[in-house]
């Protein structure tokens, strides 16, 4: 007869396969230091409520203290004859103490895996929000060295109007701040401690639950056993975050790929950041920023997988709520990747100014002033917009630039035209003349630089 920490109700010992095919040790080993943070404070809550002795708390406090020190320097040998990480820490303090199987009342692996999980979580959740404060002060810094380089703004990828290469940077900024104010909002409800809601029932220990969330500085207890082991909401949550940060890091990561190309030639990749092919000698290909953009797959993936494991799952615990660790750790492996690289991809591109500034002189990015400047002399904008629409067409039947018109061919067009028409159509002019908050002009850019500058000094 085998033995089980859960056998006494069976005859016959488990199937080989089977118990290969429902372990989960190799996986789960990842919360082996959170699992011995929640069996530390769980047992002050036992002595707390003599449940165990002052002696057989001493004894095995030294001995998960043990064990943590063992898996910090990777010499703690996981049994792999128990499935899972609980039972592998757990089982060593059975074999070494006659009272050590005491450590589990009041408690069911239910409770236990949600708490790991949530001070996995809390960990985790602050080094992402590190992770994407580094990559934005690169951003930051990267925007204040091109705060006047000058650029083309796209629409559906077309050449819209002039901006900023550091407005444009500056939107990065935006996208990635509210991310981590998702993540901060999310640690409200990753910190609360389910610990005492034992398999779904609570427990008729009495076992003081706040104590243990303080212990463990969480800031308070979740409020239903039922609900404490059947949630995963946490993990879904947490990986929704992930899935929107790789969608803003793949959409820098495509401007990476673009402007990169010789077709653009907006941007040289460092040598250290790009990479090249076995046959075509000439190729510098930007490799790491199509792998972030391929990654983002995966994180998708993790999290239709999780909210998929979820769907339809009767209450409480379930066991296929095992399944939720393999996309919440290789979600957070995967962003935090993909964040450092991107970063560090970043902090070392050189942006090609003259390249930049010559892609606003070529596909009319200037026609969007010549309709200002007649709406400004009291012409309605579609009216000018119609009359600016005409001389585009002129311009491209007669292959010439806005600038190479002559003064009587924009009088032919409209009346209201006159010289100082011509000063308005370079892209600095048209910059300098923005005036709305948050526009792309060389002063509300500098703003917006500053209000970054303070706010990363603050946090
Ligand atoms: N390894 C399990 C998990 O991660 C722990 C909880 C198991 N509970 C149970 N009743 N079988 O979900």
């Amino acid at each position: 007869k085998q033995n089980y920490a859960w056998s006494g109700r069976f005859t016959n010992k488990m199937n080989e396969q089977a118990f290969e095919f429902s372990k989960s040790i190799d996986i789960d080993k990842k919360l082996a230091v959170f699992d011995i943070e929640g069996s530390l404070a769980h047992l002050k809550s036992l002595l707390k409520a003599g449940i165990i002795s002052k002696e057989e708390e001493k004894s095995l406090r030294n001995e998960l203290e043990n064990i943590k020190g063992k898996i910090r320097d990777n010499s703690f040998q996981f049994d792999e004859f128990e499935e899972d990480v609980h039972m592998a820490i757990e089982s060593v303090l059975r074999k070494k103490f006659s009272f050590g199987g005491k450590i589990h009342t009041g408690r069911s692996r239910n409770d236990q895996v949600a708490l790991d999980e949530r001070l996995y979580l809390k960990d985790a959740t602050q080094k992402i929000i590190t992770e994407i404060q580094k990559l934005n002060r690169n951003l930051l810094k990267r925007a204040e060295e091109h705060k006047t380089t000058i650029m083309p703004g796209y629409t559906h990828l077309q050449r819209a109007q002039p901006v900023l290469l550091a407005h444009h940077l500056l939107a990065y900024i935006n996208m990635f701040n509210r991310d981590i104010q998702r993540f901060e909002d999310a640690k409200d409800r990753i910190n609360i401690s389910p610990l005492g809601s034992a398999a779904l029932a609570g427990t008729p220990f009495n076992l003081d639950r706040h104590e243990v969330a303080k212990i463990l500085d969480f800031s308070g207890i979740t409020l239903n056993s039922i609900d404490s082991v059947s949630d995963r909401d946490y993990v879904i949550e947490f990986i929704s975050n992930c899935s929107i940060t790789m969608m803003h890091l793949s959409r820098l990561a495509e401007e990476f790929v673009l402007w990169s190309s010789h077709e653009f030639s907006f941007i040289e990749i460092s040598d250290e950041f790009a990479s090249g092919s076995s046959i075509m000698p000439q190729k510098k290909n930007p490799d790491m920023a199509e792998l972030v953009r391929g990654k983002v797959g995966r994180v998708y993936g993790n999290l239709i997988n999780i909210l998929t494991i979820m769907k339809a799952l009767p209450l409480s615990y379930n066991r296929d709520m095992q399944e939720d660790k393999t996309p919440l750790f290789d979600s957070f492996d995967t962003l935090t990747a993909c964040i450092r690289i991107s970063s560090m991809m970043l902090a070392n591109c050189v942006f090609n100014k003259e390249k930049l500034l010559e892609a606003t002189k070529r596909g009319f990015c200037n026609a969007t002033e010549i309709a200002d400047y007649l709406a400004e002399k009291g012409i309605p904008f579609r009216k000018a917009h119609e009359i600016c629409g005409k001389i585009v067409a002129y311009c491209v039947s007669k292959n010439v630039t806005l600038e190479e018109l002559s003064m009587e061919k924009y009088q032919e067009f409209s009346e209201k035209f006159e010289k100082n028409i011509f000063s308005r159509l370079n892209p600095s002019s048209s910059i300098q003349l923005k005036k709305t908050k948050g526009s792309t002009s060389f002063k509300e850019v500098l703003n917006q630089i500053n209000y970054w500058k303070r706010k990363f000094r603050k946090a």
